[in-house]
């Protein structure tokens, strides 16, 4: 007789993924509010910086799969460049980010911030 203690990880981890993924079909309009596209500014932000916009682009997708496993991804908005600092060599590893896909996702963050930012500046 096999007694089974708490929750089965492997379970519960599976049925939060079909949760999450539910949630993000189903709010398919406010993921764009949650992790912008990348648009024409995010590009030239990304020049500026001396960043390969290919690599926003990766940056989101990363951001919108492989983050999404356990929560719906954050507002990117929401969050300070300090807090995303913060945040980000947390999450990576719970993710299981490549170096890349993580310089990709840190890529994204910042330049939608930038982006974001710049859209709600008031002068
Ligand atoms: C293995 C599950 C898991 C994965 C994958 C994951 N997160 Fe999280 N995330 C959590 C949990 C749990 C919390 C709640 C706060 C905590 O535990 O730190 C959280 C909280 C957050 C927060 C809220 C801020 C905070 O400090 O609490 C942000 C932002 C975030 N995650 C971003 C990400 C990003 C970006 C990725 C992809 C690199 C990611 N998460 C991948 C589990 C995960």
């Amino acid at each position: 007789m096999v007694s089974i203690k708490g929750p089965i990880p492997e379970c519960s981890r599976l049925l939060t993924a079909t949760l999450t993924a539910a949630v993000v079909v189903a709010g398919c309009a406010s993921l764009q509010e949650l992790a912008p596209l990348v648009g024409e500014e995010a590009v030239r932000l990304a020049e500026i910086k001396g960043i390969d916009p290919q690599r926003i682009q990766g940056g989101r997708a990363v951001y919108v799969t492989q983050c999404a496993r356990c929560h719906t991804p954050e507002r990117v908005g929401r969050y300070s460049v300090a807090k995303w600092h913060q945040t980000l060599p947390r999450m990576t590893p719970r993710a299981k980010l490549t170096p890349q896909e993580a310089a990709d996702l840190e890529a994204y963050i910042m330049t939608t911030l930038g982006v974001v930012r710049a859209a709600s500046a008031v002068d």
